[in-house]
Protein backbone atom coordinates (compact mmCIF):
# COMPACT_ATOMS: atom_id res chain seq x y z
CA UNK A 1 0.00 0.00 0.00
CA UNK A 2 0.80 3.46 -0.66
CA UNK A 3 1.62 5.64 2.57
CA UNK A 4 5.03 7.80 1.69
CA UNK A 5 3.59 9.40 -1.66
CA UNK A 6 6.56 9.35 -2.96
CA UNK A 7 7.06 10.11 -7.10
CA UNK A 8 9.81 9.66 -9.95
CA UNK A 9 9.28 11.52 -12.79
CA UNK A 10 11.33 10.53 -15.80
CA UNK A 11 11.21 12.96 -18.41
CA UNK A 12 10.99 16.58 -17.97
CA UNK A 13 10.08 17.83 -20.86
CA UNK A 14 6.08 19.76 -21.96
CA UNK A 15 4.28 16.86 -20.25
CA UNK A 16 6.45 16.09 -17.66
CA UNK A 17 7.11 19.80 -16.66
CA UNK A 18 3.06 20.29 -16.68
CA UNK A 19 2.60 17.19 -14.95
CA UNK A 20 5.10 18.21 -12.11
CA UNK A 21 3.42 21.84 -11.82
CA UNK A 22 -0.07 20.26 -11.89
CA UNK A 23 0.99 17.84 -9.11
CA UNK A 24 2.44 21.07 -7.00
CA UNK A 25 -1.07 23.30 -7.79
CA UNK A 26 -3.31 20.06 -6.82
CA UNK A 27 -1.35 18.90 -3.79
CA UNK A 28 -0.77 15.33 -4.96
CA UNK A 29 2.11 13.73 -3.46
CA UNK A 30 4.42 14.33 -0.73
CA UNK A 31 7.95 14.25 -2.62
CA UNK A 32 8.77 14.75 -6.62
CA UNK A 33 12.21 13.73 -7.51
CA UNK A 34 12.59 14.52 -11.46
CA UNK A 35 15.04 12.69 -13.90
CA UNK A 36 16.00 13.67 -17.08
CA UNK A 37 18.98 13.21 -19.94
CA UNK A 38 19.39 17.09 -19.86
CA UNK A 39 20.01 17.58 -15.55
CA UNK A 40 20.64 21.45 -16.45
CA UNK A 41 17.09 21.67 -16.97
CA UNK A 42 15.80 19.76 -14.71
CA UNK A 43 17.80 21.69 -11.94
CA UNK A 44 16.21 24.83 -13.58
CA UNK A 45 12.67 23.35 -13.56
CA UNK A 46 13.00 22.40 -9.93
CA UNK A 47 14.28 25.43 -8.92
CA UNK A 48 11.49 27.31 -10.74
CA UNK A 49 8.94 24.81 -9.18
CA UNK A 50 10.28 26.08 -5.66
CA UNK A 51 9.51 29.35 -6.44
CA UNK A 52 5.63 28.24 -6.52
CA UNK A 53 5.93 26.16 -3.03
CA UNK A 54 4.44 29.28 -0.63
CA UNK A 55 1.42 29.19 -3.43
CA UNK A 56 1.02 25.84 -3.51
CA UNK A 57 1.84 22.69 -1.40
CA UNK A 58 4.31 21.34 0.30
CA UNK A 59 5.73 19.07 -1.65
CA UNK A 60 9.71 17.81 -1.71
CA UNK A 61 10.99 18.91 -5.34
CA UNK A 62 14.58 17.64 -6.10
CA UNK A 63 16.75 16.10 -9.10
CA UNK A 64 16.82 13.07 -8.60
CA UNK A 65 18.88 10.30 -9.97
CA UNK A 66 17.89 6.69 -10.35
CA UNK A 67 19.01 5.82 -6.83
CA UNK A 68 16.38 7.57 -6.10
CA UNK A 69 13.49 5.10 -7.74
CA UNK A 70 14.39 2.55 -4.75
CA UNK A 71 12.42 4.79 -2.70
CA UNK A 72 9.30 5.67 -4.66
CA UNK A 73 6.13 4.89 -4.72
CA UNK A 74 5.01 5.95 -8.05
CA UNK A 75 7.44 6.11 -11.15
CA UNK A 76 5.62 8.62 -13.95
CA UNK A 77 7.53 8.19 -17.18
CA UNK A 78 6.95 10.52 -20.09
CA UNK A 79 10.20 10.49 -21.71
CA UNK A 80 10.87 9.81 -25.67
CA UNK A 81 10.15 11.52 -28.98
CA UNK A 82 7.17 13.47 -29.39
CA UNK A 83 4.55 13.59 -32.43
CA UNK A 84 5.74 15.65 -34.90
CA UNK A 85 2.69 17.83 -36.98
CA UNK A 86 1.20 14.80 -38.76
CA UNK A 87 2.88 12.01 -37.12
CA UNK A 88 1.31 8.94 -35.86
CA UNK A 89 1.72 7.70 -32.66
CA UNK A 90 2.64 4.36 -33.82
CA UNK A 91 5.72 5.78 -36.04
CA UNK A 92 7.54 7.02 -32.91
CA UNK A 93 7.58 3.55 -31.82
CA UNK A 94 11.68 2.07 -32.96
CA UNK A 95 13.06 5.43 -30.98
CA UNK A 96 11.17 5.49 -27.97
CA UNK A 97 11.29 1.50 -27.69
CA UNK A 98 15.22 1.77 -27.39
CA UNK A 99 14.36 4.75 -24.76
CA UNK A 100 12.25 3.27 -22.50
CA UNK A 101 13.97 0.37 -22.35
CA UNK A 102 16.62 2.01 -21.42
CA UNK A 103 14.90 3.74 -18.46
CA UNK A 104 13.08 0.15 -17.09
CA UNK A 105 16.50 -1.40 -16.94
CA UNK A 106 18.08 1.45 -14.83
CA UNK A 107 14.79 0.97 -12.89
CA UNK A 108 15.06 -2.22 -11.82
CA UNK A 109 18.50 -2.14 -11.25
CA UNK A 110 17.44 0.04 -8.04
CA UNK A 111 15.42 -2.86 -7.01
CA UNK A 112 11.73 -0.72 -8.10
CA UNK A 113 8.97 -2.54 -6.71
CA UNK A 114 6.25 0.24 -7.04
CA UNK A 115 3.86 1.62 -9.92
CA UNK A 116 4.50 2.48 -12.62
CA UNK A 117 2.77 4.85 -14.94
CA UNK A 118 3.40 5.87 -18.84
CA UNK A 119 2.69 8.09 -20.91
CA UNK A 120 5.44 7.86 -23.66
CA UNK A 121 4.13 7.15 -27.18
CA UNK A 122 3.18 5.00 -28.44
CA UNK A 123 1.80 4.60 -25.24
CA UNK A 124 0.32 1.04 -25.25
CA UNK A 125 2.95 -0.68 -27.15
CA UNK A 126 5.49 0.84 -24.85
CA UNK A 127 3.37 -0.51 -21.67
CA UNK A 128 3.93 -3.65 -23.54
CA UNK A 129 7.60 -3.10 -23.09
CA UNK A 130 7.90 -2.15 -19.99
CA UNK A 131 5.50 -4.68 -18.75
CA UNK A 132 7.89 -7.57 -20.57
CA UNK A 133 11.36 -5.58 -19.43
CA UNK A 134 10.83 -4.97 -16.05
CA UNK A 135 8.90 -8.83 -14.80
CA UNK A 136 6.59 -6.76 -12.25
CA UNK A 137 3.37 -8.24 -11.92
CA UNK A 138 0.38 -6.09 -14.52
CA UNK A 139 -1.34 -4.47 -11.85
CA UNK A 140 1.57 -2.46 -11.43
CA UNK A 141 2.08 -1.56 -14.64
CA UNK A 142 -0.17 1.12 -15.94
CA UNK A 143 -0.32 3.21 -19.59
CA UNK A 144 -2.21 6.01 -19.69
CA UNK A 145 -3.77 4.07 -22.54
CA UNK A 146 -7.20 6.38 -23.37
CA UNK A 147 -7.40 8.28 -20.29
CA UNK A 148 -7.07 11.15 -22.65
CA UNK A 149 -9.07 10.19 -24.96
CA UNK A 150 -12.00 9.86 -23.07
CA UNK A 151 -11.37 13.22 -21.31
CA UNK A 152 -11.71 14.62 -24.54
CA UNK A 153 -15.27 12.67 -25.26
CA UNK A 154 -16.08 14.05 -22.28
CA UNK A 155 -15.27 17.34 -22.80
CA UNK A 156 -16.47 17.65 -26.28
CA UNK A 157 -20.03 16.00 -24.97
CA UNK A 158 -20.44 18.53 -22.40
CA UNK A 159 -19.82 21.52 -25.07
CA UNK A 160 -22.16 19.98 -27.59
CA UNK A 161 -25.16 19.61 -25.18
CA UNK A 162 -24.02 22.00 -22.94
CA UNK A 163 -23.93 20.34 -19.86
CA UNK A 164 -20.99 20.15 -17.14
CA UNK A 165 -18.50 17.52 -19.04
CA UNK A 166 -18.24 15.71 -15.52
CA UNK A 167 -21.84 14.25 -16.07
CA UNK A 168 -20.72 12.91 -18.87
CA UNK A 169 -19.63 9.19 -18.39
CA UNK A 170 -17.81 7.57 -21.44
CA UNK A 171 -15.45 5.81 -22.51
CA UNK A 172 -12.76 6.05 -25.66
CA UNK A 173 -11.08 2.09 -26.03
CA UNK A 174 -8.50 0.83 -27.85
CA UNK A 175 -5.20 1.84 -29.08
CA UNK A 176 -4.14 5.52 -27.96
CA UNK A 177 -4.51 6.63 -31.27
CA UNK A 178 -6.09 5.90 -35.01
CA UNK A 179 -7.80 2.37 -34.14
CA UNK A 180 -9.39 3.76 -30.66
CA UNK A 181 -13.14 4.56 -30.69
CA UNK A 182 -16.32 5.35 -28.34
CA UNK A 183 -17.91 2.82 -26.80
CA UNK A 184 -21.53 4.77 -27.39
CA UNK A 185 -23.96 1.87 -25.96
CA UNK A 186 -22.20 3.22 -22.15
CA UNK A 187 -21.74 6.80 -22.55
CA UNK A 188 -24.16 8.63 -20.77
CA UNK A 189 -24.97 12.45 -19.94
CA UNK A 190 -26.80 13.30 -16.37
CA UNK A 191 -27.15 8.95 -16.58
CA UNK A 192 -29.21 9.30 -20.03
CA UNK A 193 -27.83 7.41 -22.49
CA UNK A 194 -26.28 9.81 -25.35
CA UNK A 195 -28.59 8.40 -27.73
CA UNK A 196 -31.86 9.55 -26.38
CA UNK A 197 -29.84 13.03 -26.29
CA UNK A 198 -29.71 13.09 -30.04
CA UNK A 199 -33.12 12.49 -32.32
CA UNK A 200 -32.89 9.45 -33.96
CA UNK A 201 -32.45 11.10 -37.85
CA UNK A 202 -28.93 12.48 -36.65
CA UNK A 203 -27.70 10.01 -34.33
CA UNK A 204 -25.10 8.52 -36.65
CA UNK A 205 -24.39 11.95 -38.15
CA UNK A 206 -23.55 13.65 -34.36
CA UNK A 207 -21.67 10.64 -33.08
CA UNK A 208 -19.66 9.99 -35.65
CA UNK A 209 -18.84 13.70 -35.99
CA UNK A 210 -17.78 13.58 -32.10
CA UNK A 211 -15.74 10.50 -32.51
CA UNK A 212 -13.78 12.13 -35.26
CA UNK A 213 -13.43 15.32 -33.54
CA UNK A 214 -11.38 13.48 -30.33
CA UNK A 215 -9.63 10.83 -32.57
CA UNK A 216 -7.93 13.98 -34.16
CA UNK A 217 -7.59 16.11 -31.14
CA UNK A 218 -3.64 15.98 -31.47
CA UNK A 219 -3.26 15.94 -34.75
CA UNK A 220 -5.54 19.55 -34.63
CA UNK A 221 -3.18 20.68 -31.68
CA UNK A 222 0.02 19.87 -32.78
CA UNK A 223 -0.33 21.75 -35.56
CA UNK A 224 -1.62 24.66 -33.61
CA UNK A 225 0.55 24.47 -30.97
CA UNK A 226 3.68 22.17 -31.86
CA UNK A 227 2.53 20.28 -29.15
CA UNK A 228 0.03 18.80 -26.33
CA UNK A 229 0.68 18.80 -22.74
CA UNK A 230 -1.85 20.13 -20.17
CA UNK A 231 -4.81 17.39 -21.30
CA UNK A 232 -2.14 14.58 -20.66
CA UNK A 233 -0.03 16.21 -17.76
CA UNK A 234 -4.25 16.50 -15.76
CA UNK A 235 -4.89 13.25 -17.27
CA UNK A 236 -1.65 11.72 -15.34
CA UNK A 237 -2.22 13.65 -12.44
CA UNK A 238 -5.40 12.43 -11.97
CA UNK A 239 -4.32 8.86 -12.30
CA UNK A 240 -1.65 9.69 -9.54
CA UNK A 241 -4.24 11.01 -7.25
CA UNK A 242 -6.23 7.93 -7.10
CA UNK A 243 -3.23 5.18 -7.01
CA UNK A 244 -1.79 7.50 -4.11
CA UNK A 245 -4.82 8.21 -2.07
CA UNK A 246 -6.18 4.72 -3.45
CA UNK A 247 -9.60 6.24 -4.73
CA UNK A 248 -10.70 3.30 -6.28
CA UNK A 249 -11.30 5.60 -9.54
CA UNK A 250 -12.34 4.06 -13.02
CA UNK A 251 -10.19 5.17 -16.24
CA UNK A 252 -10.14 3.82 -19.82
CA UNK A 253 -6.35 3.16 -19.41
CA UNK A 254 -3.62 0.72 -21.07
CA UNK A 255 -3.45 -2.69 -19.31
CA UNK A 256 -1.04 -5.88 -20.48
CA UNK A 257 -4.64 -8.10 -20.91
CA UNK A 258 -4.88 -11.79 -19.96
CA UNK A 259 -7.92 -12.84 -21.65
CA UNK A 260 -9.99 -9.93 -20.71
CA UNK A 261 -12.30 -8.81 -23.37
CA UNK A 262 -11.00 -12.05 -25.28
CA UNK A 263 -7.81 -10.74 -25.53
CA UNK A 264 -4.47 -11.75 -24.41
CA UNK A 265 -0.27 -10.42 -24.26
CA UNK A 266 -1.24 -7.25 -25.11
CA UNK A 267 -1.58 -3.69 -23.64
CA UNK A 268 -4.32 -1.42 -24.54
CA UNK A 269 -7.21 0.54 -23.14
CA UNK A 270 -10.08 -0.70 -21.47
CA UNK A 271 -11.81 0.60 -18.61
CA UNK A 272 -10.03 -0.19 -15.42
CA UNK A 273 -10.15 0.86 -11.29
CA UNK A 274 -7.21 2.49 -10.08
CA UNK A 275 -5.62 2.34 -6.69
CA UNK A 276 -3.11 2.03 -4.05
CA UNK A 277 -1.94 -1.59 -6.01
CA UNK A 278 -2.06 0.22 -9.27
CA UNK A 279 -4.76 -1.57 -11.56
CA UNK A 280 -7.36 -2.77 -8.65
CA UNK A 281 -9.57 -4.06 -11.24
CA UNK A 282 -10.59 -4.05 -15.04
CA UNK A 283 -14.27 -3.43 -15.87
CA UNK A 284 -15.52 -5.49 -18.49
CA UNK A 285 -18.44 -3.77 -20.28
CA UNK A 286 -20.49 -5.93 -22.30
CA UNK A 287 -19.65 -4.53 -25.68
CA UNK A 288 -21.73 -5.03 -29.14
CA UNK A 289 -20.98 -7.40 -31.66
CA UNK A 290 -19.33 -3.76 -33.89
CA UNK A 291 -17.44 -2.79 -30.50
CA UNK A 292 -15.99 -5.81 -29.44
CA UNK A 293 -14.84 -6.04 -33.37
CA UNK A 294 -13.11 -2.86 -33.19
CA UNK A 295 -11.30 -3.63 -29.98
CA UNK A 296 -10.01 -6.89 -31.68
CA UNK A 297 -8.58 -4.89 -34.83
CA UNK A 298 -7.24 -2.24 -32.62
CA UNK A 299 -5.15 -5.07 -30.71
CA UNK A 300 -3.86 -6.63 -33.72
CA UNK A 301 -2.56 -3.22 -34.65
CA UNK A 302 -1.01 -3.12 -31.46
CA UNK A 303 0.64 -7.06 -31.57
CA UNK A 304 1.92 -6.24 -35.37
CA UNK A 305 3.90 -3.07 -34.19
CA UNK A 306 5.29 -4.63 -31.12
CA UNK A 307 6.32 -7.88 -32.70
CA UNK A 308 7.87 -5.57 -35.71
CA UNK A 309 9.98 -4.38 -32.67
CA UNK A 310 10.92 -7.77 -31.36
CA UNK A 311 12.51 -8.31 -35.06
C1 LIG B 1 -2.10 13.28 -27.03
C2 LIG B 1 -0.74 12.67 -26.79
C3 LIG B 1 -0.39 12.68 -25.32
O1 LIG B 1 -3.02 12.52 -27.43
O2 LIG B 1 -0.66 11.33 -27.31
O3 LIG B 1 -2.25 14.48 -26.77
Amino acid sequence: MINAKNIILIGDGAIGSSFAFNCLTSGVGKSLGIIDINMKRVQGDVEDLMDALPYTSQENIYAANYTDCRYADLIVITAGIPQKPGQTRLELVQKNTAIIQDIATQIMANDFNGIILIASNPVDVLTEVVYKATGLPRNQIIGSGTALDSARLRSEIGQRFNVDARSVVGYIMGEHGDSEFPVWDFTTIGGKPIKAWVPKPQQADTLEAIGQKVKNAAYSIINQKGATFYGIAASLTRITAAILNDDRTPFALSIHLEGEYGLKDVAIGVPAVVGANGLERIIELDLNNADRQKLTESAQVLQKTYQGIQK
